[in-house]
Parts: C-alpha cells; sequence; structure tokens
C-alpha cells in the first residue's frame, strides 16, 4: 500500500520508517499496557514485529517529517473471543495536541485500506462503547456487542464501503 500525503502529514508504513518505532512503542504502553503493570520492553519487543516482511502485523504512523503525530496497528487477533475474526485495526492514537484535524480518521481508513490491499475483504476493531460513535462516523457498523471482559464493541468495515 502506498504511503498517503496530506499536505500537513504523511501516513506511512512503519517498515518504511522504522524510528518512529521506539515512539509508538511508548503510546501504546502509557495508553494500554502501563497501567495493567505490563514492561514498556515487552511491547517495544512486540513492535519489532510491525518490521518484519510479510503481511500481518504491520504499522502505520502519521508524522509530519520527523514529527510523530500518531499511529495504529494492524494484527491478527485483538480479542481472544473473538479468534475467527481478522485482521484487527488496533491502538489507534493521535498526539493529544493534534486531535480534531481528521488525521485519526485518515489513519484508520488507511489501515482498512491496507487490510484490503492484501486480499483481506473485512477489517476489524474493537472498542469501548463510547468511542465506538468515532468509527461509525465513517463508515464502520457494530457487530457485536458486551463482548470480553471489557464489555467491549466490535466493529467492521467492508471492502468497497
Ligand atoms: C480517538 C482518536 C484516535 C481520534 O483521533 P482524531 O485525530 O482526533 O480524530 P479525527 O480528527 O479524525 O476525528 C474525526 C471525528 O471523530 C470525532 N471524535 C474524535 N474523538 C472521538 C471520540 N472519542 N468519540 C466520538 N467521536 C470522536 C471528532 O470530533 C471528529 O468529528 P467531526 O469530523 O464531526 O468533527 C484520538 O482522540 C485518540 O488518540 N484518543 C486516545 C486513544 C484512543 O482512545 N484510541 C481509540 C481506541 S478505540
Amino acid at each position: 500500500m502506498p504511503r498517503l500525503q496530506t499536505q500537513l502529514y504523511a501516513i506511512s508504513d512503519l517498515r518504511d520508517q522504522p524510528d518512529f518505532c521506539s515512539t509508538v512503542a511508548e503510546r501504546v504502553w502509557r495508553a494500554w499496557w502501563e497501567e495493567a503493570g505490563h514492561p514498556l520492553e515487552r511491547v517495544a519487543e512486540h513492535m519489532e514485529e510491525m518490521l518484519d516482511d510479510g503481511t500481518l502485523p504491520f504499522g502505520l504512523v502519521a508524522h509530519g517529517g520527523a514529527k510523530y503525530l500518531g499511529s495504529t496497528l494492524i494484527i491478527s487477533c485483538d480479542l481472544d473471543d473473538r479468534p475467527q475474526y481478522a485482521p484487527w485495526v488496533a491502538a489507534v492514537w493521535v498526539e493529544a495536541e493534534h486531535r480534531g484535524q481528521g488525521i485519526g480518521r485518515a489513519l484508520v481508513r488507511h489501515a482498512a485500506e491496507s487490510a484490503f490491499s492484501l486480499g483481506y475483504d473485512i477489517a476489524y476493531l474493537c472498542a469501548l462503547p463510547e468511542k465506538q460513535s468515532f468509527y461509525e462516523a465513517f463508515g464502520w457498523h457494530r457487530l457485536e456487542e458486551n463482548v470480553g471482559p471489557h464489555g467491549l464493541t466490535v466493529l467492521t468495515f467492508s471492502r468497497g464501503v
């Protein structure tokens, strides 16, 4: 999937911009893993997998030159309760001072398009109920609600929508 370039930022595959890997790992850790006591090193090791050749997993980074703006990961499993679904758009993050400029939406769209370019017809993601409207506003559909111990909503986005 070619990188996306706007006047303000680009969205690149992490394999083409590996210098952002440690920043992505730190943001993912801080947002989703730190509170549960997971060490940053474990997340950083996992992030190295995003640089492997092949299909899944991979990461996308939004950046203005060398400045990190946001990121997302496209992985084969994000919800242990639903191993039958893949791939997943996960860990969507935009730097607080750059929110509200369409970067989150562009990252998620580009992630789904990247999955379709690999031959998948459906992309999945899971979100807390209070976040689902963010995704529904640009074409994601609720598939299941109240899944797993955190009561997550599973949403899908289909090729050609
Ligand atoms: C959620 C997040 C990725 C959105 O990124 P962003 O770059 O601000 O999003 P966009 O600018 O593309 O916003 C697109 C629209 O979604 C809306 N939106 C943003 N955050 C939202 C939220 N939490 N709930 C509902 N709508 C939201 C915006 O108001 C905007 O609406 P508009 O086009 O009508 O003005 C960002 O707030 C973030 O990184 N949050 C912390 C991590 C997180 O919660 N990730 C999602 C996990 S499921």
